[in-house]
């Protein structure tokens, strides 16, 4: 079947449901059983994607979100968690002990770099940070006692895009495990297991969930990954709430269409960016001049509605007159969501391996599914405030 319909048809049965096209919200923490033989029968059962054992080993409304997801990115099995960050935090620890050694890219996530200086460091594994654009030679910093191999592609804030292809090859004839952060991407756009991925990661937050109001992370592995994570995940204990799960499930059904959009859109705004003269840089890996657009067209089948934009040299309050003023793109943390937003960033805050040094300040937008125009018209607006406003 072609991914639009297996976004439609996976993890779905309303016979099992009395008919409801929708998998139900289960609340449960006990589970009942009739006898002893069940509940003894249960124990051997409680980790598979289809017996209620306890609610934190998931119910029905979490089976049906793990199998959809599992089925969609084309991997074995998924497990949900409580976030997009939990679910970092589990399929890194699924696989690093105190003494093993870490790679984790320079551009990733503002958090999961703290999960490395923090929790990480204090139960005794190392990190080593690398280039986005390290390629093969990430075979240089591989030590002997490495074990993991952290992407996220296209980076956190400046969206470089890394050769996956390159660095799992390595990473398997060394003994490393490859886990992907591919929450910008989703499965729809970049197939992590096509891509010698192990364990890929959503944060299901964005995209999957889409409209904003949930908190869910989701990591799908292949076949021999899969028992260390899932005993990971019950360890934290940190299973999504119910209403979450079934946002996520129910989002998933329109993704498709939804990213699209976000795509079409993203590439608009940011194609009439580049022609402002207010703008240094538009960092899109869409872009035919972005230094990543080879890459994304030889691995990607699409792009989300995340992109970066440097300006040229400006005032503090300048910007804040862009940005205070704005009335579609809205100022707040994450994205993903049906509605446009846009946040100043400081990429070089949150790198060591690299440099990012920008002629000015580096902003973040997401666009979301408001007509383009409109979106161009209050970003037009937007770099009037910004060139009309005086520097103090
Ligand atoms: C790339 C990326 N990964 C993971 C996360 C974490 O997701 P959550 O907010 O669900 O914990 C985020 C959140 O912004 C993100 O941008």
């Amino acid at each position: 079947m072609k991914q639009d319909t297996l976004i439609v048809t996976a993890g779905r049965d309303p016979e099992a449901n009395h008919g409801a096209v929708n998998p139900p919200v289960y609340h449960a923490s006990t589970i009942l059983f009739p006898s002893v033989a069940a509940l003894e029968a249960s124990q051997s059962h409680r980790t598979d994607n289809d017996t209620t054992y306890y609610g934190r080993f998931g119910t029905p409304t979490t089976f049906a979100f793990q199998n959809a997801v599992a089925e969609i990115d084309g991997g074995h099995r998924a497990i949900a968690v409580a976030s997009g960050k939990c679910a970092i935090l589990v399929a890194l620890t699924a696989f690093l002990k105190s003494g093993d050694h870490l790679l984790m890219v320079d551009t990733a996530y503002g958090p999961t770099r703290a999960l490395c200086d923090g929790f990480l460091t204090k139960f005794g594994v190392t990190t080593t940070y690398y280039d986005p654009l390290i390629g093969s030679q990430i075979s240089n910093l591989i030590r002997s006692e490495t074990r993991v191999i952290f992407t996220e592609s296209p980076g956190s804030q400046t969206f470089e895009i890394q050769d996956i292809d390159a660095i799992a090859e390595v990473a398997h004839s060394r003994g490393c495990v490859v886990l992907l952060d591919n929450t910008w991407a989703t499965s729809l756009f970049f197939r992590p297991f096509d891509h010698g991925v192990d364990v890929a990661i959503q944060a299901a937050t964005k995209y999957i969930v889409g409209h904003s109001d949930a908190m869910l992370g989701v990591i799908t592995t292949t076949e021999s990954m899969f028992e260390r994570v899932q005993r990971a995940a019950l360890d934290f204990g940190a299973p999504p709430g119910p209403d979450d799960v079934y946002l996520g499930q129910r989002g998933l059904r329109t993704l498709s269409v939804r990213l699209d959009r976000h795509m079409k859109t993203g590439l608009a705004v940011a194609e009439w960016l580049k022609t402002q003269t207010q703008i240094a840089r538009v960092i899109h890996p869409g872009l035919p001049n972005e230094p990543g657009h080879s890459l994304w067209l030889r691995d990607f089948r699409g792009a989300s509605g995340l992109f970066g934009l440097v300006l040229q040299p400006t005032s503090k309050n300048a910007l804040a007159a862009m940005l205070d003023g704005m009335e579609l793109f809205k100022m707040g943390y994450s994205w993903g969501g049906y509605e446009s937003l846009i946040v100043p960033t400081d990429p070089r805050k949150h790198r060591t391996a690299t440099t990012w040094d920008p002629p000015g300040p580096t902003l973040r937008i997401h666009t979301g599914l408001e007509d383009p125009g409109d979106l161009i018209n209050d970003l037009q607006r937007g770099l009037a405030r910004l060139s009309s406003t005086p520097e103090s």
